[in-house]
């Protein structure tokens, strides 16, 4: 796109900027983020209205996190979540309809997207933004009404009436931060009775479920990445430097739309195939070591999250391949063990997967000293992926269908310098059926030497 300044000034340039961001749905720019209909993201503001039986006010990611300088700037996930915007600064209010109540009256559902006002210095360095004063606000981002962010304390108040007034927001907690809790603390000043109630487990609750439409991103992310991987099996050799392997899994993923990484990849040979998040990925890989690959994209916001484990001179010692077989036994044996609706990725009780890994690793092999190999298996199962690798998810419901998670048991063994780890991610159909998403990419030991070698 042509980003002249004579163009950034024109109000038809930037309506056009944002048809082509907002309007166009699926189809993608290699500048925008490819974006569900707008309904989608309506459909999931009135089941947190639901849910929160109150008003919601959350704020989006700004310009100025630290991070960005590193990375550029990503939407906080549970404001993109509810928005599908990258608008940096804004913030959105969600309230329930309520039936009348005393002296109170009825009220409909009401949603609100509060946009910063433009600063036409500040977009020559980051781009055009959308600003409330558009008329076609609402019908770019599907809010039914938009307004500028001045308005944000006046609407918040007509909700923040009685005796105990409460706001379901993003409410920092163990040290983290949220892009609410400073532009919210005003509201604190003029209500020393407001209360803030933490709505993430709300959203959660309902991120653990995913439609169609993000699945096809997660499916986008997961297949960009197993090309990835592919590329991975051909440049694995003794000599070349993990962190080549690295390099070019994030080339070949952002090739295929990925806008960048979805976690730190982790490439890591001999001892450091032993160590769980080694990223230092700047090791020369040596004949007769194994090396460990957990490196995935994101693609459109949504993570995906795949490991193999590659003998770095294309075949597998005997002990090696007799470790990897235990780890690829295990993974088989929770899939098989899958019970929609009832199976757990946590925890040890009888419906665990985990429990299913862990018992059939500590049943096949012995270490150097005899002794069974579930010690080595020494971090969990797997977790849910979505906006995030370890997505925001409650695990107290069981796997059932529009779920997305890993299986990823793993085998470390400090001693004999070897780690096995083997991720694939997983969706449960609306049948209940377990789908590995992650299947195009073979992980069978005879396979994985094939595809080194030929
Ligand atoms: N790559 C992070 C994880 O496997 O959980
Ligand atoms: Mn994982
Ligand atoms: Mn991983």
């Amino acid at each position: 796109m042509d980003y002249t300044m004579g163009k950034l000034h024109s109000a038809f340039f930037l309506t056009a900027v944002f048809a082509g961001l907002f309007i166009s749905g699926a189809a993608k720019s290699s500048s925008a983020l490819e974006r569900q209909p707008n309904s989608d993201y309506h459909v999931r503001r009135e089941a947190l209205a639901k849910k929160a039986a109150g008003v919601v006010v959350l704020f989006a990611a700004t310009e100025n996190d630290g991070p960005n300088d590193l990375y550029g700037f990503r939407q906080d996930d549970n404001f993109y979540y509810l928005s599908g915007l990258s608008e940096p600064g804004a913030a959105l209010l969600i309230a329930s309809a309520a039936e009348a109540k005393g002296d109170a009256p009825a009220r409909a559902y009401t949603e609100i997207l509060f946009l910063p006002p433009r600063n036409l210095t500040q977009e020559k360095w980051t781009g055009p933004k959308l600003g409330a004063e558009n008329a076609e606000a609402p019908k770019i981002t599907g809010f039914d009404r938009v307004e500028d962010m001045g308005r944000l304390p006046d609407e918040v108040a007509k909700y923040v009436g009685g005796a105990r007034p409460a706001i379901y927001t993003d409410v920092s907690t163990h040290g983290e931060t949220s892009p609410s809790a400073a532009p919210l603390a005003f509201l604190k000043r003029l209500n020393a009775y407001l209360s803030f109630q933490d709505v993430k487990p709300m959203i959660s609750s309902l991120r653990t479920t995913k439609d169609a439409g993000e699945m096809a991103l997660i499916q986008k992310a997961v297949d960009a990445s197993v090309a990835a991987h592919f590329a991975a099996f051909k440049a694995v050799k003794p000599n070349v430097n993990e962190r080549e392997i690295s390099a070019l899994m994030q080339y070949e993923w952002g090739k295929r739309g990925c806008e960048r990484v979805a976690y730190a990849p982790i490439v890591g040979s001999g001892y450091y195939s032993t160590v769980l998040h080694y990223s230092d990925d700047d090791n020369v890989m040596k004949s007769g070591d194994v090396v460990v690959i957990d490196a995935a994209g994101e693609y459109s916001m949504y993570a995906s999250d795949i490991t193999r484990t590659l003998p770095v001179n294309g075949h597998f010692t005997a002990r090696q391949r007799e470790i990897y077989d235990i780890v690829l036994g295990a993974q088989s044996a929770a899939a098989a063990a899958f019970v929609s609706g009832k199976s757990t990725i946590r925890g040890d009780g009888p419906d665990s997967l985990y429990k299913v890994a862990k018992d059939y690793i500590n049943a096949h092999g012995k270490d150097l000293h005899g002794e069974p190999l579930g010690k080595y298996f020494i971090h969990g199962l797997g977790h849910s992926v979505g906006l995030n690798v370890h997505d925001a998810t409650d695990y107290s419901v069981p796997l059932g269908p529009g779920q997305v998670f890993t299986i990823e048991p793993g085998i470390y063994i400090p001693e004999e310098n070897l780690g096995v780890r083997i991720e694939d991610d997983y969706y449960v159909d609306a049948n209940g059926k377990l789908i590995k998403l992650s299947g195009a990419l073979p992980s069978g030991p005879d396979e994985v030497e094939r595809l080194m070698t030929k």
